[in-house]
């Protein structure tokens, strides 16, 4: 069958396919230490995908086959998890589940790609660490029928704590990377420091992909010399495109854009990342440029057709679950809580496949969760006691301090996945648990 050629998507790092069949993807995916130069001219020990940071983009179709021939070349146990793939329970990475590749090892992944989007992949063991030194990397399916653009971007905006020769700060495990999770004091791009650079044609109207991958940070981002509006979340393309100038992006999320430069326009388009900075004794959003394209030559706009997208319903009978998201410390340390007690403690929830649940997500205390769902999406129902516009399928959602979040789930997957808040530290310190969906007969 003949399959025309996806388009081209600036920044996504290509693998080599080892499957003819265009409906496979087969690659070889090998996780080790490398040395990698987050600050250019400065060396660091690193981990990487393939050598690479982010690691290879799988780039295919819904239904395609994804054959990953994954070898454990690190030091340590390593599981890869599929951010946002609906895929089955038994190749989605999580531990307890999958038992961890141990060093030298080797797992063979396959799964049938469900759903069109932007997605991330990232190791999920000993996460606090493995991703930060970075092992990460993105995937892109498109659907049947995608609109088209002048081009295509893809941006893979993260933060790493790094020391003055540019190598990774060591970890602490106390803390206020306890109670925050790392932040970084680096913000990389495709990971580099260096704001990403290149051109934009006027009149183009473009599709910018974006992943936010660090690990406790939330991207507030606005762009300049042109306009913006997102038409893709987690879980694929909006109904609607929603108009929005400044975007909050909390770690794990995705948000596709359509980015439009003004026939005529000479203005420079600067991707803006507002970047909370203590000033004397206030935090103050600093304006930092990440990506900056001057404008050269000019294109005659198109416009891109979009498909027509559905969600599912919102006002449907829904059983309702609450999830608390809280903490307290013990003498020797502090245990992030699910429901109360450590997750990891706590039985499995339970909930019969194909029946929406509306999910209370309490977080009790001060620190923000971006609370995550394994194999799952989700729409955003409330916030507080308001009814949010915050529309589109998701995976993610972030829970502000204190915050209450209702979100309806759908539970169309079956088998046994992990929830958690994506700040990998309060994760691994309790606030990480796992539900069944039970096959419906
Ligand atoms: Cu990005 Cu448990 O996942
Ligand atoms: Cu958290």
């Amino acid at each position: 069958m003949e399959v025309p050629a996806l388009p081209t998507i600036e920044n996504a790092r290509i693998p080599t396919d080892l499957d003819p069949d265009p409906q496979v993807l087969e690659i070889d995916l090998v996780a080790a230490e490398t040395t990698l130069e987050f600050i250019a001219g400065k060396p660091a020990k690193a981990l990487a995908f393939n050598g690479q940071s982010p690691g290879p983009t799988l780039y295919a179709r819904v239904g395609d086959r994804v054959k990953v021939h994954f070898k454990n070349d690190l030091d340590e146990p390593t599981t890869i998890h599929w951010h946002g793939l609906r895929i089955e329970d038994s190749m989605d990475g999580a531990p307890r589940v999958q038992d961890p590749v141990p060093p030298g090892g080797t797992f063979e992944y396959e799964f049938t790609l469900p759903d069109a989007g932007t997605f991330w992949y990232h190791p999920h063991a000993n996460t606090v660490e493995q991703i930060e030194r970075g092992l990460q990397g993105t995937i892109v399916v498109a659907g049947p029928e995608e609109p088209q653009f002048s081009q295509e971007r893809l941006f893979v905006l993260d933060d790493i704590r790094l020391r003055g020769n540019g190598t990774i700060a060591p970890f602490a495990d106390a803390g206020m990377d306890i109670m925050h999770g790392r932040l970084g004091d680096t913000l990389l791009q495709d990971g580099r420091a260096e704001p990403l650079a290149g051109t934009i044609a006027s009149g183009a109207i473009e599709r910018w992909r974006i992943v936010n991958t660090s690990g406790a940070r939330n991207m507030k981002l606005s762009l300049k010399g042109a306009s913006w509006k997102v038409i893709g979340t987690d879980g694929g393309l909006l109904p609607d495109a929603w108009k929005k100038s400044r975007v909050e992006m909390t770690v794990g999320q995705r948000f596709d854009f359509e980015v439009r430069v003004d026939q005529g326009s000479t203005e420079p388009v600067q991707l803006i990342s507002h970047v909370p900075t203590v000033q004397g004794d206030q935090v103050v959003d600093v304006p930092m440029v990440i990506g900056e394209y001057a404008i050269e030559g000019t294109v005659t706009p198109s416009e891109p057709e979009y498909p027509s997208v559905a969600l599912p319903p919102t006002d449907v009978e829904a059983e309702v679950q609450e999830i608390t998201l809280g903490a307290y410390a013990t003498e020797t340390e502090v245990v992030f809580t699910v429901n109360g007690m450590d997750g990891m403690h706590m039985e499995d929830l339970e909930f019969p496949q194909g029946k929406p649940v509306r999910l209370i997500l309490k977080n009790e205390i001060g620190p923000y969760h971006p609370f995550h769902l394994h194999g799952q999406f989700f729409q955003i129902l409330k916030r507080g006691n308001s009814i949010v516009k915050e529309p589109g399928l998701k995976d993610t959602v972030l829970l502000n301090g204190m915050e209450t979040v209702e979100i309806l789930t759908y539970f169309d997957n079956p088998g046994l996945w992990m929830y958690h808040c994506h700040i990998a530290e309060h994760a691994e310190h309790g606030m990480m648990a796992h539900l069944r969906v039970t096959p419906s007969p």
